[in-house]
């Protein structure tokens, strides 16, 4: 697999559709132009960064503090968290939301499909690094899909001999005009996980999810559609799923936003996060040679 930028150019472009260039803090990212839709995409944790639908607005937010660093995660777009999710249990050392998106990924193809649809897919195994924090033997596939909707599908391979089980999600942030005055419909009738309420299970009842506080909530056993209702910029967001059994909403509000070193103290009104995801409870076990899949569609009403 071709990993210097010039090579990978080479191999991969398409002319007019397709490169690869040297992005932010010199990360190699592709950038996706076709009629269809517009996209970027950091090999650094297989990070989807930009998308937006031909004649559309952006559709993922990433914050203007973001680091663009090896070993850092990228704030904003849609990290990939990878076996674990939020804090590992009982280990502070390791990194929150697992090491996937801190990875280099490598790329395995590029093609446009005769409908103009652009796939780049990326792939990520377990190495010497990862077996330090975490021993087993995968192999990881993860197919971005640029058109009229934004296709991510994550297939993680158990290459051992064992079954193991892993977290995972798709943490993909959304820019909305203002969070206040938005709202998730999908989740009612489901019970979430109130990280900011000592984990306590509560209904989500009737009601649409506004954010009117910090969230962090994940919602358990739903694999609904869900749609975010945005009238300041007068669309709404699609995040239609597969293979994914909980969906996490989080935003961090002002206390929080102050807090972390990688997010604008004021940029939280203009994000939420919906997240696919498999965790906690909802973890996927999976058995030697067997590959589980998980995907995300993402379109614009
Ligand atoms: C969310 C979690 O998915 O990600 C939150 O539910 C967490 O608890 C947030 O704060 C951001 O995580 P990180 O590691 O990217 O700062």
């Amino acid at each position: 697999m071709p990993t210097d930028l010039a090579e990978l150019d080479n191999h991969f472009s398409i002319p007019g559709v397709v490169r690869f260039d040297a992005g932010k803090g010199g990360l190699t990212r592709a950038l996706i132009t076709s009629p269809l839709a517009e996209a970027e995409v950091y090999l650094h944790g297989a990070h989807v960064t930009a998308y937006r639908p031909a004649k559309g607005e952006p559709v993922l937010w990433v914050s203007g503090k973001s680091w663009f660093e090896a070993n850092k995660p990228i704030r904003g777009g849609v990290p990939i968290c990878f076996p674990w999710f939020g804090a590992r249990a009982g280990d502070a050392t390791s990194p929150a939301h697992g090491f996937a998106r801190l990875k280099d990924w490598a790329v395995e193809t590029v093609h446009q499909t005769a409908d103009g649809v652009v796939e780049i897919i990326l792939s990520l195994a377990a190495d010497e690094q990862t077996h330090k924090t975490w021993p087993h033997d995968f192999s990881a596939r993860y197919h971005v899909r640029v058109g009229k909707v934004l296709e991510l599908v994550l297939r993680v391979r158990n290459e051992g001999r064992e079954a193991f089980d892993f977290e995972e999600a798709l943490h993909a942030y959304f820019t909305v005009g203002d969070v206040r005055k938005a709202s998730v419909t999908g989740l009612e009738g489901t019970t979430y996980i109130d990280k900011m309420d000592g984990m306590k299970h509560k209904p989500q009842g009737a009601d649409a999810v506004v954010i009117a506080a910090e969230t962090d909530r994940v919602h358990t056993q739903t694999r609904a559609t869900c749609v975010l209702h945005d009238p300041v910029l007068g669309r709404t967001i699609q995040v239609a799923k597969g293979g994914s059994d909980s969906t996490v909403v989080w935003n961090p509000w002002i206390a929080k936003s102050k807090a972390m070193a990688d997010f604008g103290a004021d940029e939280w009104p203009g994000m939420i996060c919906i997240e696919t995801c498999n965790v906690g409870d909802q973890r996927v076990t999976v058995a030697p040679g067997e590959t589980a899949e998980m995907r995300a569609a993402i379109g614009v009403g």
